[in-house]
Formats: C-alpha cells, sequence, structure tokens
C-alpha cells in the first residue's frame, strides 16, 4: 500500500497531484509578470550576440556585408523563446541556431531566385529570417505579413520592412507557416499565394518531411507552450501539420494554373523541407 501510495506521489496523481498544477500556475503567472517587465528588445548580454553572430557568419561563410543585418530579437519571438526554454536557457546554442536559421534560409532563398524586386516574407513573424532579406536581396522591397501585429510592428521598426500591399511579388518565402494550418487554411493560403505571383514568380514554403498519414493536424506548438507572449494565436487555428506527398500534389493541383515544384536537398532549420514552386 505503501509503495502504491508512493509510486502515485511520484507521478503526480497522488497527493503531489493538486501541488503539481498549483506550481504549474504559479509558473504561469510567474511567466506573464516576467513578460509584462520585458522591453520590447530582449536585453541579451552583447558578448553572448556577438559570438554567436560571429559564429553564424563563418560558419556559413556568408559575404562581410551580411554582418550589419539586425541582431535585434523581440521578447515575443516563439522562435527563440521556445528553444530557450527547451534548451534550459543555453543561450549561446539557442542564439546560434536562431540566426543560423534566418541567414541560411535568406541564403538559400538568393540562390533560389538571385533577381527580384518584390518579396513577400509570409508569415514571417519576428523576422527570424526577414532581418536578412536586405543583405540577401539589396535594392528589393521586401513586404511582411502575420496575423500578429505585433510581429509585423517589429519587422516594419527595426528590419525596414513594409507593410504587405497585396500586390503582386516575385518571391513569396513561407517558412514554418504550412507545417502550422488546419487542412482548408492550408489550401485557401497557398492557392491564395500562388495567385500573388508575378508570372515568373517563385513561392518558397517549407514543410515537414512527407509521411503516409493524408494530412494530420495537432493542437500543440510552441505557441500552446508560451501562453505568456503578446499576441499568441488558439489552437484551433495554429498546430502541428503533417501531411503526405500525395495531400501536397493533389492540393497544388487544384490551384487554377500549372504548378510544377522541386525540393531541396538542404533543410530549413536543419529538419523542414524547402518546396520551390513555379508556374510551368
Ligand atoms: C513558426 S512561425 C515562423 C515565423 C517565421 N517565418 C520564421 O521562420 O521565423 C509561424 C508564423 O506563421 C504565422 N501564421 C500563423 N497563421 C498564419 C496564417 N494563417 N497566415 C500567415 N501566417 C500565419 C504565425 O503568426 C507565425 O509568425
Amino acid at each position: 500500500m505503501n509503495l502504491k501510495r508512493w509510486i502515485q506521489d511520484k507521478i503526480g496523481i497522488g497527493e503531489n497531484r493538486d501541488k503539481l498544477a498549483l506550481l504549474e500556475k504559479r509558473i504561469a503567472a510567474l511567466a506573464t509578470l516576467e513578460q509584462w517587465a520585458l522591453p520590447e528588445v530582449l536585453p541579451i548580454p552583447q558578448p553572448l550576440v556577438e559570438r554567436a553572430w560571429s559564429d553564424t557568419l563563418s560558419t556559413l561563410d556568408l559575404p562581410e556585408a551580411w554582418g550589419t543585418s539586425p541582431k535585434a530579437i523581440h521578447r515575443s519571438d516563439p522562435m527563440f523563446r521556445y528553444p530557450f526554454q527547451v534548451h534550459g536557457g543555453d543561450a549561446l546554442k539557442v542564439l546560434s541556431e536562431y540566426y543560423g536559421t534566418g541567414a541560411e534560409a535568406a541564403w538559400r532563398l538568393q540562390s533560389v531566385a538571385p533577381k527580384v524586386e518584390r518579396i513577400l516574407d509570409f508569415g514571417g513573424g519576428y523576422g527570424r529570417v526577414g532581418r536578412f532579406l536586405s543583405a540577401a536581396f539589396p535594392g528589393a522591397k521586401r513586404l511582411v505579413s502575420d496575423p500578429k501585429p505585433s510581429a509585423v510592428d517589429f519587422q516594419i521598426k527595426h528590419f525596414g520592412a513594409l507593410s504587405d500591399d497585396q500586390q503582386p511579388v516575385d518571391l513569396i518565402f513561407a517558412g514554418s507557416v504550412f507545417t502550422h494550418l488546419p487542412e482548408a487554411e492550408f489550401k485557401g493560403t497557398l492557392r491564395s499565394l500562388l495567385g500573388r505571383l508575378t508570372r515568373t514568380g517563385t513561392l518558397v514554403l517549407t514543410l515537414h518531411e512527407f509521411q503516409s498519414q493524408r494530412f494530420a493536424f495537432h493542437p500543440y506548438t510552441e505557441e500552446s507552450a508560451l501562453r505568456e507572449l503578446e499576441d499568441v494565436l488558439s489552437e484551433d487555428v495554429y498546430g502541428s501539420v503533417y501531411c503526405s506527398e500525395s495531400f501536397w500534389r493533389d492540393t497544388l493541383s487544384s490551384v487554377d494554373g500549372s504548378w510544377t515544384y522541386t525540393i531541396l536537398p538542404e533543410r530549413f532549420g536543419g529538419t523542414q523541407a524547402y518546396l520551390v514552386v513555379k508556374a510551368g
């Protein structure tokens, strides 16, 4: 009997159950209080930022001019905050991955579509990639859209992006956006983005590796793990999405016009596939 109670307490279904629920609430309240006190740009110690930054530039062997890209990270950027939580506050590791993922994606976009005048960073969030777009495409107009007003404002204020004017664009990047949309939204968004492209335009989007199940939507994301952030999205409109290649092909072929896609050998953030979609 004692052993049974001991096991129950250990796994949180005995006496500890209420204590764990209380602790969870206490942490959530403290996280919200802490969030209120944070400045818009996270006050990350400069030496850490500089070290992660120079690691990124040298690992990717980027041109020197990329070094002047802006480094500021928004307090509510889940792309930084979630890995920071998962890695228990290992700032250097998380910063290096954050800057590395953004710079590598911008570099990839430049190699896919080197001559563009208007780019849309669709679902661009707080600019993990957006901060590098002026280095990758000097002279191009960089538009940003995102359901989070604080994210769009941040990219306009700190990275010189422009608010989306809904006019045609030569290149759209949707990095880790389709990996989150419910099925109807996935299909509708693909249709509307392809409708925005100029005749020779390119859409680059990322997806998880294809799986055998046609379409799966799970409600758990980085957003549901960080409810204290501002403009946080609800679980019915933003989940984790996995799909099969035949679902993807059928969805693409249901869009007006004729579209082809290629999959790059590289991976976005080390895991997601880049799909490059063009007319033809
Ligand atoms: C995983 S984050 C990626 C952000 C950014 N692209 C990056 O790589 O850092 C997904 C982004 O998609 C945005 N988003 C969610 N639903 C969207 C929708 N229906 N249309 C466009 N963007 C959406 C979110 O607000 C969030 O900023």
